[in-house]
């Protein structure tokens, strides 16, 4: 009995490190976010590659999302998990690059990943570990990649960026699962005279989207849950890693859940750290989210 539970692990294990941690799918979703009589914008929404030399799958897969044309480009972080990953990352980008774009970046651009119970998550977030931490990777240089391109820093920072046809006022936040949010940097009311307002955050933390609704944003995305990364089939999401409640761990709802607040945008991410390289129930993914009229 305990060797066919130990075969069946052992495969799941496999089909959660080989197979699923390399089945990357693309979700669609529509976002009536828009003016009436406003053209359909794409917005491609990246997260959480969490990138490491050799990843060549991953690599070509997201080279591969220029050919969807989209308007903009936002990436909620956690893009490298390597000192030697923002040329791999920027060089996979390639062409997504010359197109309108804005970040903002996860703990994971800062700090280089640490061995530990894969498992751990589960029971305990990982924010402590980062706390008393010098960042030990190149985040000025992948900050300098995307900038260099014209992409938008966004780390408590306000912007304004055009694409689609759209003016887009944009407010974002580093990582509150670090404590580098700070909010009061970009407080007040987003433009209305805007066509969209457009916040962005790695983490979505109920106090940072509650600040963002009252501001008066339309849209937040964020990254950061995984979506749970090891899911159970039909109860889905597991644990989130932050404040956000399991059913908006990933995917689109509003904010406050069921209100007509903002429309919140949680992307279950591309890739997995290094040391925990499994998904299950949780295919790594990108987001096309195109937004159309109210
Ligand atoms: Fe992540």
């Amino acid at each position: 009995m305990l060797s066919i539970a130990a075969a069946g692990g052992a495969a799941a294990l496999g089909y959660a490190s080989v197979i699923e941690r390399n089945w990357f799918v693309l979700r669609q979703v529509t976002v009536p976010v828009l003016a009436p009589g406003a053209a359909p914008v794409r917005l491609l929404h990246i997260s959480d590659a969490h990138l490491t030399p050799g990843r060549h799958r991953l690599m070509s897969w997201i080279r591969s999302l220029d050919a969807l044309d989209p308007h903009l480009v936002v990436n909620t972080g956690d893009s490298i998990a390597h000192p030697e990953s923002v040329g791999l990352l920027l060089d996979s980008f390639g062409p997504l690059l010359e197109r309108p774009g804005v970040f903002v970046f996860g703990s994971n651009d800062l700090y280089a990943p640490k061995p530990k119970n894969p498992a751990r998550y589960l029971w305990r977030t990982s924010s402590r570990e980062y706390r008393r931490n010098v960042p030990n990777l190149p985040w000025e240089k992948l900050r300098d990649g995307m900038t260099d391109a014209g992409w938008l820093d966004a780390n408590n920072r306000r912007g304004r960026v055009s694409a689609g046809g759209l003016d887009i006022a944009v407010a974002g936040v580093h990582d509150s699962h670090v404590r580098r949010d700070r909010y009061d940097l970009v407080a007040g009311q987003a433009d209305p005279a805007a066509d969209l307002r457009l916040g962005l955050m790695h983490s979505p933390e109920p106090r940072l989207l509650d600040r963002f609704a009252t501001d008066g944003y339309d849209l937040l995305l964020a990254g950061h849950t995984h979506g749970g990364q090891l899911c159970l089939p039909v109860y889905g999401t597991l644990v989130t890693n932050c404040g956000i409640d399991r059913p908006r761990a990933r995917g689109l709802h509003r904010h406050p859940a069921g209100s007509d607040g903002p429309w919140l945008h949680v992307s279950a991410g591309l890739g997995t750290s290094p040391w925990a390289p499994y998904r299950f129930a949780c295919r790594p993914e990108a987001s096309l989210l195109t937004l159309v009229p109210r």
